[in-house]
């Protein structure tokens, strides 16, 4: 009886979500997870994944991921605590719920390995981009054997390498103001591209605007096309941000974001605790983490410095005194790249890295390699 239900809520989640177009409009008669299952779709999986051909459109609950809800969330009301209800005596306990620790009503979408994000639509923004994996949906849709769901686990488990978090206020501006002074956005719902990608439609006071989120020119960018039907200008910004624009005209703006944030997430089970540093393991984090999108290992600039010699090497900051590099200096590098900047590179491009002592340390002896 329980089992059914879910399977229902489920396939209903589904069927309102991840084939929206017309063309996939389901037989309602027909068992849901054979239609699915013949046109190859995912039935039941708790850790599922799209792809760039077929992106998986998912409404859901998502973690904050540790966004600033005074100023990312300020529309989400934090709930508050609720006592707990004993079934059996008929009484209160004394016992408390906590309110869930999540965002309600986001969109998280799934582009395959490389990149899934959430886009919120009671914020009517962006909340966080991740590489390497995409939600566990156990707490949300129960085991795949016992078909139940966890108690008041609504929320899904992240998993994968956070490299962009929602910072500041909504960094939208049209025509010269924050669209966060207008009041709650609206949102008024998405539609699917040609290429599949959604596109948010949202109304901030008497603006409507158009957000389409797809995968920038390299790994951990985005590309947001924002469009206004009434030709205002308009403006992204936001603080440790690096935003570089591609277009921008009345009533459009392109940009590209790079990271600004390095965390990785996993769910218990897919947890990997170090225990010892290696070179090997940091010359597989320096991939993994996404290093490798802006530092070479050849001598070559690209958006951060060559780690190609760099230990022991003199470095000139903009506002810090000069120093040799050693390991400390190294550490604070990956942790706190604000603490300094190189010389001739950008403040807060880097994003901070927060990872376990044995990565960073494994990260230092792969650099301290590089000759
Ligand atoms: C989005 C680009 C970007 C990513 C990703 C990135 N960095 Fe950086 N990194 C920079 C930039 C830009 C600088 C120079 C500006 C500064 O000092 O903050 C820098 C500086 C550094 C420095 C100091 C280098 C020197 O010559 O003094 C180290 C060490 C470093 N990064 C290591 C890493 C490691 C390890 C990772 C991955 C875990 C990483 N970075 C990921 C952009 C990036």
């Amino acid at each position: 009886m329980i089992k059914s239900y879910y399977r229902k809520l489920f396939f209903a989640t589904l069927a309102l979500h991840m084939y929206s177009s017309a063309s996939h409009s389901i037989r309602a008669q027909e068992k849901p997870s054979t239609v699915y299952a013949e046109k190859g779709y995912l039935t039941f999986d708790q850790k599922p994944l799209g792809s760039l051909d077929k992106p998986l459109v998912l409404r859901t609950f998502v973690p904050t991921g540790g966004v600033s809800h005074k100023d990312v969330l300020p529309n989400h009301s934090q709930g508050s605590t609720s006592p707990k209800y004993s079934a059996g005596s008929g009484k209160e306990s004394t016992k408390e719920y906590e309110p869930i620790d999540g965002v309600p009503a986001t969109i998280a979408v799934n582009l395959g390995k490389t990149l899934s994000y959430v886009w919120d639509t009671t914020e009517c923004r962006l909340l966080y981009a991740w590489a390497d994996g995409f939600l566990d949906m156990k707490n949300y849709w129960g085991d795949r054997k016992g078909g139940r769901r966890k108690g008041f686990g609504y929320v899904p488990k992240l998993y994968g390498f956070v490299f962009y978090k929602a910072q500041g206020i909504h960094p939208l501006q049209i025509n010269g103001k924050s669209i966060a002074k207008l009041g709650a956005p609206k949102y008024l719902g998405y539609s699917l591209g040609k290429d599949r990608l959604p596109t948010y439609d949202f109304k901030a006071d008497r603006h409507i605007v158009s957000l389409k989120i797809a995968p920038g020119p390299s790994t951990q960018t985005l590309r947001l096309d924002f469009t206004s039907t009434a030709k205002e200008n308009l403006h992204f910004t936001s603080p440790n941000t690096q935003v570089e624009e591609i277009k921008k005209s009345p009533g459009r703006l392109s940009i590209v974001i790079r990271p600004n944030a390095g965390e990785r997430i996993s769910s218990e089970e897919q947890k990997v605790v170090i225990k010892k540093p290696t070179q090997e393991i940091g010359e597989k984090l320096y991939t993994t983490l996404g290093c490798i999108a802006c530092h070479s290992l050849d001598g070559g600039k690209n958006h951060g410095p060559t780690l190609q010699g760099v230990y022991g090497a003199k470095r000139e900051f903009l506002s810090a005194k000069s120093l040799t590099v050693d390991e400390a200096y190294l550490r604070e590098s990956i942790e706190k790249p604000m603490a300094k900047t190189v010389k001739g590179y950008l403040t807060g491009m880097m994003p901070p890295y927060q990872l376990q002592e044995a990565e960073y340390d494994s990260l230092i002896l792969f650099i301290k390699s590089v000759r």
